[in-house]
């Protein structure tokens, strides 16, 4: 028997388990967070004896006669401190890595309580927060150290909730102190484990498969081949992807599942993987690309090794080329990249029977399946189970929880239609959840891009061509790996202004893991390629790049390379000046400029829908626009407030609901503040004519409903001037390195139109500047031959100690009457600059020009 005790109430237990498994499983203290399992990442951090411990190594046998503190263990002052200071700082995005800040943040605290900024920044280095960019968070440390010495109390917070207004976020206390429910906290009585057995090989034929040994196991419920899968095909766009791998058929990646099987306890479930027999026959796998289109490649699906060729021709960009008075043609080279969002996928799916729907008086009757997610769009997910089952879409009822992070990695089905085929069949409810290892051999990447490109202009400098070819390595299966590429093709001008834009993209299926949705939406890839092309343009014309870029900056009235014409309130030239004092400022400056989308534009039905339900004097925004930590939910509230005058205490977010929330489409694109944002605005003008007549109580029971679409022509719609996204942000980043190529300073100015939450919007920038400069210097996925050799600590993720002070400065120019008060999408864009920014740093060092990512010879450590 071990005793210890745990929040000063002593426990005994006789299981030698990991101190977070007793602490979340037995004790229900499910604040302390599973990021890793590897004591890489410190979201579960605690605090034994008085030291900072990781929950994830310790086991219960090491710790008799000690004494371990949670985050449930501080005191109510503590937790109101903790929240109110990360909430005012805007430290809270998806909130995953908060309970495990917080617990470092109170071991410094309880010996240092005056700490400096660098004691914060050493204090966090071994939390990981993929969200922020760690200043907010060192910023809120160092308020919630004056509250304690100070014995303050803690600050009223301010009731200002209009549009332009930094309310604090509506889900920051329960991210802080850990009450908030992520999937992995929920636990349904009578509820069992699911897992898939997944591929021993890249590329193998499954031969045969024998389940007997692992149906004999005692704790096993079951397990599923693909003859129990009803339709065995997923995929939002393309459904090319295997719920598991029938016998007879080639494996695709390492990721695929060949068998799901259930158990009474988690802990078992790979015993009894294990006794599952799987006869392969091996095949050599093809992992890149230029192998994949040889003539002599196998098809690795039935239609070919191509899933798509995407093109823009504009003008003639050969012939402009040709007459350039200079040209610089290069190659690029940009590395597969893993989003290691904090939270690892989870799902929960529950039949009917267990009445865990828990549909409320007047609302829908109760489905088949409700299932539990943290995903980046409910509806997705509910007409992919449906499909799959082949029942009506409204049989399944998906629900989200708090989502920790997602970057566009949670948008493809993972676990969710596992646990909901397990449940269906069963009967029972289940919880498949990735292990970090599983997560990062199974989701999907950001595309690893060969780029050749040339970019033209005339003898004064005036941009005249650019021709480009692009090569997306689509992994194994299609996922969102076409409109990337599209994206990538059709933003590879940049945010100039000519005329002869040619570029030409291919996604070829390999049998790497697949390449999917990733901040940034194939952007970050050909900006890097465009914009250090257009440093090396501008050295070659004899021009300073920033002015370069100035006279080729896009303005109002003009067409991008697109074609598009650019709106009354882009302001790019605004962000090229805003960083030019800082880009003057040192030798050692790079400057790198972009633009990106919002919205899925292209002709392609996008649409924001919102339902404004009042009960009991209370306003419920009911959307389905996922709130991953970019702030979505309070964006919401905030335009509420500020539209119909209401008090943001009287209104209430709900989370995404395909039975209560109206679909608003994915969050994808950088596209909810818009699309969500007008969508609320409208049902919130409704809710403002009717509070002429009635008071918010006299409403009761009513709703308000709102929807925007927004319009836009298709891909080579034969218009001279097409528009293909209702809006375009717009941004230029400086990167400022010191001798050693180690960067001291990164300023970031975005066009944002209008900030709907400036703290939020800023918090995302410098997010978004860190996961840039991660992918720029760092990060890096790496398989060998089609094995996965990453873990999450060999990631080259950016910790407190590596991310230079970022300074953002938030620019716009639109007015109030403008989509959703003039918002425009920032979390995107955000990521997509630094690395060029970065790389043409380096260059200004020592006049080498890096071609490939991440860059070799800086101040660290690219991930190889
Ligand atoms: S360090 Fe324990 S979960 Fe990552
Ligand atoms: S807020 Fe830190 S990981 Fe999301």
């Amino acid at each position: 028997m071990f005793v210890f005790t745990v929040n000063n109430q002593i426990c005994s237990t006789d299981k030698d388990v990991r101190l977070i498994d007793y602490l979340r499983k037995d004790l229900g203290l499910t604040g302390t967070k599973e990021g890793c399992g590897s004591g890489a990442c410190g979201t579960c951090t605690v605090i034994v004896d008085g030291r900072k411990a990781r929950a994830c190594v310790p086991k219960t046998s090491s710790l008799a006669g000690k004494s371990v503190l949670t985050i449930e263990g501080l005191s109510d002052r503590e937790k109101a401190v903790y929240s109110y200071a990360f909430a005012e700082a805007g430290a809270v995005q998806c909130g995953f890595c908060m309970p495990g800040m917080v617990m470092s943040a109170k071991c410094l605290l309880d010996t240092n309580p005056d700490p400096t900024r660098g004691d914060v920044v050493k204090a966090i280095n071994g939390n990981i927060c993929r969200c922020t960019g760690y200043a907010k968070i060192e910023t809120a440390i160092l308020m919630a150290a004056g509250l304690f010495r100070e014995n303050a109390p803690v600050p009223d917070i301010s009731k200002a909730a209009g549009v332009g207004d930094s309310l604090h976020r509506v889900d920051a206390a329960e991210k802080v102190c850990g009450t908030g429910l992520f999937a992995d906290d929920f636990t349904v009585p009578g509820m069992i484990y699911a897992k898939a057995l997944r591929s021993t090989y890249p590329r193998a034929r499954v031969d045969r498969i024998n389940i007997e040994k692992a149906l004999a196991h005692p704790d096993c419920v079951t397990v599923l081949t693909a003859a129990d899968v009803p339709f065995n095909k997923t995929g939002h766009i393309v459904k090319d992807w295997d719920v598991l791998i029938a016998e007879g058929d080639v494996t695709r990646y390492i990721g695929d599942a060949i068998v799901l099987a259930a158990s009474l306890y988690e802990e078992s479930l790979d015993e009894i993987l294990a006794l599952v027999e799987v006869e392969y026959t091996v095949l050599d796998p093809v992992t890149n690309p230029t192998a994949a289109l040889a003539e002599n490649a196998p098809k690795l699906h039935p239609n070919g090794n191509i899933l798509t060729h995407e093109y823009v021709d504009r003008g003639d960009a050969d012939q402009a080329i040709a007459e350039a008075a200079f040209a610089v043609t290069t190659h690029y080279s940009t590395p597969q990249t893993d989003h290691a969002f904090m939270e690892p996928e989870c799902a929960v799916a529950i039949p009917k029977a267990f009445g865990a729907g828990s549909a409320a008086k007047g609302d829908p009757e109760e489905p088949a399946l409700t299932v539990y997610t943290a995903s980046q769009s409910v509806y997705d997910e509910q007409r992919e189970i449906a499909a799959m089952l082949k029942i009506p879409n409204g049989s399944i009822r998906c629900r989200s929880v708090l989502v920790g992070g997602g970057f566009g990695g949670k948008e493809d089905m993972s676990v969710q239609h596992h646990a909901a085929l397990m449940a269906w069949k069963t009967g029972r409810p289940v919880k498949v959840k990735f292990s970090r290892q599983e997560s990062l051999n199974v989701h999907v990447k950001r595309h690893a891009m060969e780029i050749d490109i040339t970019t033209a202009c005339d003898a004064k400098g005036n941009i005249t061509a650019t021709k480009v070819l692009l090569i997306s390595d689509c992994g194994a299966y299609a996922s969102l790996g076409g409109p990337v590429l599209q994206r990538a093709c059709t933003h590879a001008g940049g945010p100039y202004h000519f005329d002869n834009f040619k570029a030409d993209g291919y996604c070829v299926y390999t049998n790497n893991v697949p390449g999917g949705a990733f901040r940034g939406f194939g952007v970050t890839q050909s900006c890097f390629a465009q914009e250090m092309n257009i440093t090396l343009l501008a050295e070659k014309a004899g021009i300073d790049p920033w002015e370069f870029r100035r006279m080729n900056a896009i303005r109002p009235g003009e067409s991008l390379p697109n074609g598009q014409i650019a709106s009354e309130e882009t302001a790019f030239v605004e962000c090229l000046d805003a960083v030019k004092e800082s880009y003057r400022s040192s030798p050692f400056a790079g400057i790198a400029g972009c633009l990106k989308n919002s919205g899925l534009g292209v002709g392609l039905p996008d649409f924001g829908r919102t339902t404004l339900k009042i009960k009991d004097g209370i306003v419920h925004v009911r959307t389905s626009a996922a709130d991953m930590g970019q702030g979505i939910g309070t964006v919401a509230v905030q335009i509420v407030c500020e539209t119909a005058g209401i008090a943001a205490d009287r209104v209430i977010r709900e989370a995404p609901d395909t039975f209560l929330t109206p679909n608003s489409g994915t969050t994808t694109a950088s596209r909810q503040t818009l699309f969500c944002g007008e969508a609320t605005k409208k049902a919130a003008l409704l809710l403002k004519e009717a509070l002429l007549a009635k008071s918010l109580g006299e409403l009761d029971g009513e709703e308000f409903y709102g929807e925007y679409s927004g319009v836009t022509d298709p891909m080579r719609s034969g218009k001279e001037h097409p528009v293909s996204h209702v809006a375009y942000g717009y941004g230029a980043q400086v990167v400022i390195m010191d001798e050693s190529k180690k960067i001291i300073q990164a300023v970031a100015a975005h066009d944002v139109g209008r900030a709907v939450n400036p703290k939020l919007c800023e918090g995302q920038i410098e997010g978004g500047v860190t996961m840039g400069l991660g992918f720029a210097l760092t990060e890096n996925f790496i398989t060998e031959n089609g094995y996965v050799k990453s873990t999450y600590n060999t990631l080259g993720l950016l910790r407190s100690t590596d991310v230079p002070p970022i300074e953002v400065i938030l620019i716009g120019k639109a007015g109030k009457e403008g989509l959703a008060y003039g918002a425009k999408g920032i979390g995107e864009i955000s990521s997509v600059a630094a690395a060029p920014a970065a790389a043409a740093a380096a260059y200004r060092v020592d006049g080498v020009a890096r071609t490939r990512l991440p860059l070799e010879n800086t101040a660290y450590k690219p991930n190889r």
